[in-house]
């Protein structure tokens, strides 16, 4: 069962199950917290948790673990390291699946859904994101306090999911929460808070399109991170998410905008980034 199956009648839970069993059996026991690094944030990986054994740390290729889609060609796949941040067992994910690779949602959730599975109550989401709002300049990071989905679909579209997780109408009302905000706080004071508003990709939005998410409400703007956030709450995990901001949204800068200046951004804040997200998991 190495790869998730195409068809429509596909299992993903069974794959989740799987994948969280080699996660918890590399690990050394149940995880107890789960971080999504997203675009840019890799440099943050080493500075969260070594990867090496002297640290306690193992890196896994995702095309190693069931249920992961293969490597793009040309690209490489993304990796989890299983590492200790105090006593705590962590896996971070380095690199994700986006909708608009051409995967459906439960590939997009499944790396999250399998961490909550081998036992993280507590998920870190992180994702670059073009701001809308003027008070977040570039380089900002912002505490998700809530998102609009927007990407027309959910992980939860499918069978009825297996006992114990059937119930599927998952409340959303404190999708993001209070307390993983406050830690953050402790950590880096003056962070700010917005809505991240999460569109399918991959092209990039119309100033129109921006206009309209502001008047929505949405500070934010990205193509990530809401499913994961949905998948995790259906799994009862508490989730946190932080957007850096790596330009602002189309229409409300000088500058056409451009993928590359979105991962450089990204990494010119990956090691600060790394400290703020180490420092909400020492506090857990
Ligand atoms: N729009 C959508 N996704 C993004 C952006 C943006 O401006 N910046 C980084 N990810």
């Amino acid at each position: 069962m190495r790869r998730m199956d195409q068809s429509s009648d596909a299992d993903p839970f069974t794959y989740a199950r799987a994948a969280a069993a080699e996660l918890q059996s590399l690990a050394g026991g149940p995880l107890d917290a789960a971080v999504v690094l997203g675009s840019g944030w890799g440099d943050a990986l080493d500075v969260i948790g070594s990867g090496g054994p002297d640290g306690g740390g193992k890196d896994v290729l995702f095309a190693d673990l069931p249920g992961f889609p293969a490597p793009t060609v040309g690209g490489h796949g993304g990796m989890v390291r299983l590492t200790t941040v105090g006593q705590r067992r962590v896996a971070l994910f380095a690199g994700r699946v986006h909708l608009y690779e051409g995967h459906g949602a439960d590939r997009v959730v499944h790396g999250v859904r399998s961490a909550v599975l081998a036992g993280a109550s507590t998920v870190l989401l992180t994702n670059a994101a073009g701001s809308i709002n003027p008070a977040n300049g570039v380089g900002a990071a912002v505490l998700v306090r809530d998102h609009l989905n927007l990407t027309g679909t959910s992980p939860l579209i499918g069978p009825t999911p297996p006992e114990p997780h059937s119930v599927r109408f998952v409340d959303l009302t404190e999708a993001y929460s209070a307390r993983l905000r406050s830690l953050a706080k402790e950590v880096e004071p003056g962070l700010g808070e917005g809505v991240y508003a999460a569109l399918h990709g991959p092209n990039y939005e119309t100033p129109a399109e921006i206009a309209m998410l502001r008047t929505l409400g949405a500070d934010l703007v990205g193509m990530s991170t809401a499913l994961e956030t949905i998948a995790a709450r259906h799994l009862g995990a508490e989730v946190g998410a932080i957007s850096l901001v790596t330009n602002l949204a189309a229409g409300l800068g000088d500058t056409p905008l451009d993928h590359t200046e979105v991962l450089a951004a990204g990494g010119d804040a990956g090691e600060r980034m790394g400290r703020l997200l180490r420092g909400v998991l020492e506090r857990l």
